[in-house]
């Protein structure tokens, strides 16, 4: 019986490798797509199982062709995760033109595009799951991130719609709502102590008191493809310590 293959993107660091770590393993073959070789092949290398690295920039509109391309050369493709995604800070009186476009281009428009490639393969199947990763901040206002929480508002809509979709398809569509995490993403830019007082910080302000670990986060992930949520679609699910409750710490 061929694999059946999950695609996953931005796998390399963060959020991705701790979903990578949760799904490899003998049940299915995992695809990996990012930017950077080096750092790839090392993650694929450490997991267990039938597991690549393929290159790519997903601001390339052709990357999603070469994706689908090598999934195919790996068995069925079953799962796609949309997790690879950028935050570049600022008001809206602080954001070019450049700027906007570049979130737009890769937290939006790359989502849209793999998810529409994933669509024909998944119906031929009869069976598919897309989870993609959004954010708290597509659920409550974010201060100081506008176009990084437009854009993932726009995929909660996109979530949503692509569900009710293509549900009669047998294909489950869900989206999962981290709030603040320790990843790269956190505190860019600053190292050392300095960063441990940041996330110390941003955690105080969390009503759990503290921010995700990756793992916390790629749990929840692996629930939401596997068979356990089988009646799950058109979800937003926070993983955000009590964040988009509003009520604050
Ligand atoms: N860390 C947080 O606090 C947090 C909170 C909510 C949501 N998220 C979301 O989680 C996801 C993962 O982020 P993370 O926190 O692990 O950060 P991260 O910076 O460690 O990971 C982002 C990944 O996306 C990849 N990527 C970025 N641009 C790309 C491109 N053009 N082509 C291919 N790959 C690209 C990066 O190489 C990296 O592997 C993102 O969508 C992010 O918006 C993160």
């Amino acid at each position: 019986m061929p694999d059946r293959v999950t695609i996953l993107t931005g796998a390399t660091s963060g959020i991705g490798a701790a979903i990578a770590a949760e799904l490899a393993g003998p049940d299915r073959a995992l695809l990996l797509a990012g930017r950077r070789q080096h750092a790839g092949d090392a993650v694929a290398a450490s997991l267990p199982g039938n597991v690549r690295f393929l290159a790519c920039d997903l601001a390339d509109p052709s990357a999603p062709e070469r994706i689908f391309a090598t999934a195919r050369e790996m068995g069925t493709i079953h799962t796609l995760i949309n997790n690879a995604g950028i935050l570049l800070p600022g008001r809206a009186d602080e954001t070019s033109d450049a700027d906007w476009n570049r979130i737009m281009d890769i937290n939006v428009n790359a989502v849209f595009r793999m998810s529409r490639a994933a669509i024909g393969p998944m119906r031929d199947a009869g069976a598919g799951v897309i989870l993609n990763v959004a954010s708290d901040w597509a659920l409550v206002a974010a201060r100081g991130a506008l176009a990084y929480a437009v854009s993932k508002a726009a995929i909660a809509q996109l979530t949503r719609c692509m569900a009710v979709d293509h549900a009669h398809e047998g294909i489950r569509i869900n989206a999962i709502c981290p709030g603040d995490t320790d990843t790269p993403m956190l505190a860019r830019g600053v190292t050392g102590s300095a960063r441990r007082a940041r996330i110390a910080e941003i955690g105080a302000a969390i009503p759990m008191g503290r921010v995700a670990q990756p793992a916390e986060v790629g749990r929840v992930a692996a629930f939401l493809v596997s068979d356990a949520a089988s009646f799950m679609t058109g979800a937003l699910v926070p993983v955000d310590g009590g964040n988009s409750t509003g009520v604050g710490a």
